[in-house]
């Protein structure tokens, strides 16, 4: 999903650097797009580098010696990209001119361009807040559907106090995820992912590892975010960002993580190992760099079973695992399904070109006790929400079951 942020000239501007993070938190690509006025309070690198996104802040190209047709018609690709614009803080200024169709830079011929839905968050005086052509122009913006997130009271910038704070971030995401239509249907629930590989040192310079990039894990992260949940994510070395709303624990070896994972435990509703976890370590690493002469041995020993742990004391949560097989996929993983007391367990086929390990893309099948549902190859972002689905329809069985009793 993509959203514009439209970013005016108000001291409130600064807000919207963090505005970009929540929403890119909940898996939500930003394209902000600034007044000129607002480029006298943040520069547009701000913005930049926040977002990962070109900021557009003129409306035939900012610094090109002359206007062409790809800057000229810009507005139109962006107003049919966009599956909402934001206007964050918006000053009385341009409501003004949204209310009354102005198109005169690149933010109100956006807003006239698009279909998408509009969240308006003002920010200004209070004074300019309470006179009635600004609470006229507002009325005539929401008359036509554009949802106003309203200001909050407190002290103003100006020194005033009153109504025209920027209404908190936390306030507009929600505004903004309704709009999107984006369900908070995991809201109140704490999902505790694990994700990426572990290390299991030899000495102080070599390790034992495996392929996993984290991607699964964080996409699971990121969509349990999107959904309303808290998300405790305990990750193994990756080069991915962590999502900034998630608590995040990094780890390295597999008895860190399984540490990490028992102390968050109780806290959890929902667990969700993607996780490549070591089956086994060196049994003695050495404390100094082991010299190369001749043949050597390296004693491993079976590493903790974490998710065997958790799924015997799992207690009211749901826990799942995934289970990364190449032989006998199906017979395997249901076997670990059962063995381990889990909910669901998704199988990954990573004998298949393309998918699992270190890709993008993933083809799993979801197995339950109720069943197996096969996700054709996609995004790691679509299999995360398939997985959170299948968790959720093990929820309503599980309530439906109790009812019954
Ligand atoms: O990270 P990516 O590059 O995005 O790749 C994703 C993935 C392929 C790693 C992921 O989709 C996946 O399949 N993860 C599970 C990998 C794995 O370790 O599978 P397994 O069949 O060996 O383990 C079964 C389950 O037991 C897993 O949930 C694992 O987290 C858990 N386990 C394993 C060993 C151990 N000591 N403790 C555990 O809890």
């Amino acid at each position: 999903m993509k959203v514009a942020l439209g970013v005016t000239g108000g001291i409130a501007a600064y807000k919207a650097a963090e505005l970009v993070r929540l929403l890119q938190d909940r898996g939500i690509r930003v394209q902000v797009v600034m007044t000129r006025a607002a480029q006298e309070f943040v520069r547009p690198l701000t913005f930049a580098a926040l977002s990962g996104e070109k900021v557009i802040t003129d409306l035939f190209g900012a610094g090109a010696e002359e206007p062409n047709i790809d800057s000229a018609v810009e507005h139109i690709a962006v107003a049919q990209a966009i599956d909402a614009l934001v206007v964050a803080p918006a000053t009385a200024d341009v409501i003004a001119k949204l209310a009354h169709g102005e198109a005169n830079d690149f933010l109100t011929t956006l807003f006239l361009a698009t279909t998408a839905p509009v969240v308006i968050a003002p920010a200004m005086n209070v004074n300019m807040w309470d006179n009635a052509a600004t609470q006229a122009n507002i009325q005539t913006l929401k008359a036509r559907g554009v949802v106003i997130v309203e200001p909050d009271s407190g002290y103003l910038a100006c020194g005033m106090v009153g109504a025209g704070r920027l209404a908190a971030n936390e306030t507009i995401v929600l505004a903004v995820l309704k709009a999107l239509k984006a369900e908070q249907d995991l809201a109140g629930e704490t999902v505790l992912v694990t994700a990426g590989p572990t290390r299991e040192p030899i000495d102080p310079v070599r390790y034992i590892g495996n392929r996993s990039s984290g991607k699964m894990g964080y996409a699971l992260a990121e969509a349990a975010l999107r959904r309303g949940a808290k998300v405790i994510l305990v990750s193994g070395p990756t080069s991915l960002k962590p999502p900034s709303s998630a608590d995040v624990i990094q780890v390295q070896t597999a008895q860190q993580m399984r540490d990490a994972v028992m102390t968050h435990f109780d806290g959890a509703t929902i667990v969700i190992k993607a996780a490549a976890v070591a089956d086994f370590t060196v049994r003695t690493a050495a404390n100094e760099k082991i010299k190369r002469k001749g043949p050597m041995t390296l004693e491993l020993e079976p590493t903790t079973d974490i998710l065997a742990e958790l799924g015997a004391k799992k207690g009211s949560r749901i826990v799942v695992g995934f289970a990364a097989e190449t032989t006998d996929v199906l017979a395997n993983a249901r076997k670990k399904l059962e063995s381990k007391s889990l909910d669901a367990i998704v199988l990954n086929d990573v004998s298949q070109p393309g998918i699992g390990f270190d890709s993008e893309r993933n083809a799993v099948t979801i197995l339950t006790h109720a069943g197996a549902e096969t996700v054709p190859e996609t995004s790691k972002w679509e299999v995360a929400h398939r997985v959170l689905d299948a968790v959720l329809k093990v929820k309503l069985e599980r309530r439906r079951l109790q009812q019954s009793r």
